[in-house]
């Protein structure tokens, strides 16, 4: 087989002359290298470049956070090489410190998004934010799904251009539910329903893949995703791996699946809401016997944690546990058929 390279077969300038792209040839396929891009690693060659690329690793940040086995299974190279362009992709990577001034503007663009309960949101310090991880766990029928739900709907009341993503794993989205809300709301139910994206997960694996390709969603449809749920969290993890033998490894997996949470937290600054059950545990003795699934690696990644439980009269209590800004606190409201009310 002959294999031949053009090096710099063309390079054309783009958006006004910022960004050198080349493209490159290699058999008949032309590849798009970018002055960020893989074609600067050692060793590696517009084949490998084409293989890592095929996998997912098409700039230095992914190779920079990839693992050493990894990349040898992507590109075919072994470890040693595999190793040297991890090495050289960390050292060439402009790693993101950004000084505090930065991250204030950043938080400039945070959105709080109402649930339509005041006392809920003044909880919320103004909303649920975006740009970051709230988690809310508590018992059947506490309110968490509700929420969600709502989210989904004042998410577009205060931005009629923002799209939610629901990840739904329990069969539990229901549009009509949407409908009721959105009238509540005093907006367009068919409207409402049009910029709420639905996937149903399978399994953890189908989940996890699904988390990873809202990005491209949004990308490829130019959708201004402002919420992601997903409902739930945990449950097909709780049931996929049982006993203690498995443990280490559904944390595992549960880890890289918070991680692409928050990038994707992150990137699309939208707010990211999970929903989660929780497990009783009948050795503790004072305070409530339940605990959110997921253990530390939930909790860790999640900014904002809210525990969700029934109240006197039908009402439901939500009490943040855990918040980086905001005191800790309890706020009480009904479900209603139009949406939440205030005690
Ligand atoms: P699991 O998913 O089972 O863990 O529970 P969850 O926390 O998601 O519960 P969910 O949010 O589904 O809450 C269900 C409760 O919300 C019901 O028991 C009702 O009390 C209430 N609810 C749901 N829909 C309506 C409605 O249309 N009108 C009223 N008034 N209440 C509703
Ligand atoms: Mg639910």
């Amino acid at each position: 087989m002959t294999r031949y390279e053009i090096e710099h077969a063309t390079s054309v300038f783009t958006g006004g002359g910022h960004e050198l792209l080349t493209f490159k040839q290699h058999n008949t396929r032309w590849i798009k290298i970018t002055n960020e891009d893989l074609g600067k690693l050692p060793g590696v060659g517009l084949a490998t470049a084409a293989k890592l690329k095929d996998a997912g690793y098409d700039s230095m940040m992914s190779i920079a956070v990839a693992s050493i086995g990894e990349l040898e299974e992507a590109s075919g190279l072994g470890s040693s090489p595999a190793r040297k362009i991890i090495n050289f992709a960390r050292e060439n990577l402009n790693m993101g410190f950004q000084s505090g001034i930065e991250l204030l503007e950043k938080r400039k663009t945070v959105v709080r998004i109402p649930s339509g309960s005041e006392a809920l949101d003044k909880l919320m310090g103004g909303g649920f934010e975006t740009g970051c991880i709230v988690e809310a766990y508590g018992e059947f029928g506490s309110g968490k799904t509700q929420i969600a739900h709502l989210l989904c709907v004042m998410a577009q009341k205060i931005d009629p251009e923002a799209v939610a993503v629901y990840i739904d794993t329990e069969n539990t989205f229901r549009p009509e539910r949407i409908e009721q809300l959105a009238k509540g709301a005093g907006l367009d139910p068919k409207k409402v329903l049009q910029n709420i994206k639905v996937a149903r997960a399978y399994n953890s694996d189908h989940q996890m893949l699904l988390a990873e390709k809202v990005g491209d969603l949004a990308k490829k449809e130019n959708l201004k995703v402002t919420l992601v749920v997903v409902d739930s969290l945990t449950a097909h993890f709780r049931a996929e791996f049982i006993g203690r033998g498995t443990l280490s490894e559904r944390q595992q997996k549960l880890n890289r699946h918070m991680h692409t949470l928050l990038k994707l937290a992150d990137t699309q600054n939208a707010c990211v809401f999970l929903t989660n059950q929780v497990m009783s545990t009948p050795d503790v003795f004072f305070g409530d016997p339940t605990r959110a699934i997921g253990g530390h690696i939930v909790a860790h990644a999640s900014t904002f944690r809210i525990y969700l439980r029934k109240g006197k009269k039908g009402s439901r209590v939500a009490k943040l546990v855990d918040s980086p800004n905001l005191p800790d606190g309890e706020a009480a409201f009904y479900v209603r058929t139009e949406g939440f009310e205030d005690i």
